[in-house]
């Protein structure tokens, strides 16, 4: 059969079609361009420290990102706070604080925890005030090595 349309239908069918194509362009556009999520590849030591992490529950005190209990501070950057880092992260995990658990870590379990929250922290910063919206949607993050 072959094509019956009017005049009318034709224009609103290359609209459509435009349209369609637009769109399909800049879906692309969007999920090809660049992603500012940073990859993070974990070191077998941090990878450790992960472990370390979740088998004693860390996660049900304290916060990455945000994200974890809420009895004990987040956690996200306390290795790079110039008040706090690593030092100040192997002495807190053997004494026990308040309401934190006094664990009983070896040198090396100590150091893969800390490892990890390095890891972390080099992931970027939390709470992230710098953040802007974009044109196309995406929400641009400052990282911390930008
Ligand atoms: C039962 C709750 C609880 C658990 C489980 C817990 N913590 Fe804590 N942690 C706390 C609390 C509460 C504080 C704050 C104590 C204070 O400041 O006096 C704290 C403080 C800390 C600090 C110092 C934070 C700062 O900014 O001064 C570090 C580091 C830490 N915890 C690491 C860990 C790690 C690693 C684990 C898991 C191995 C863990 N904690 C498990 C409750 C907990």
């Amino acid at each position: 059969m072959v094509w019956s349309v009017n005049r009318g239908t034709q224009i609103k069918l290359i609209v459509l079609s435009s349209l369609i194509v637009i769109l399909v362009i800049y879906n692309r556009l969007i999920y090809s361009s660049h992603s500012y999520t940073p990859s993070i590849a974990l070191s077998p030591k941090a990878i450790t420290g992960q472990n370390l992490w979740q088998r004693n529950n860390c996660w049900s005190c304290h916060q990455i990102y945000g994200l974890g209990g809420y009895l004990g501070p987040d956690l996200t950057n306390i290795y790079s706070n110039p008040n706090k880092g690593p030092d100040y992260i192997s002495t807190f995990l053997n004494s026990g604080v308040q309401s934190m658990p006094v664990y009983n870590f070896s040198n090396s379990e100590k150091e893969a925890i800390i490892e990890y929250l390095k890891a972390i922290d080099q992931s970027g910063v939390y709470p992230n005030k710098e953040s802007v919206i974009e044109a196309t949607g995406w929400v641009k993050i400052k990282y911390k090595d930008e």
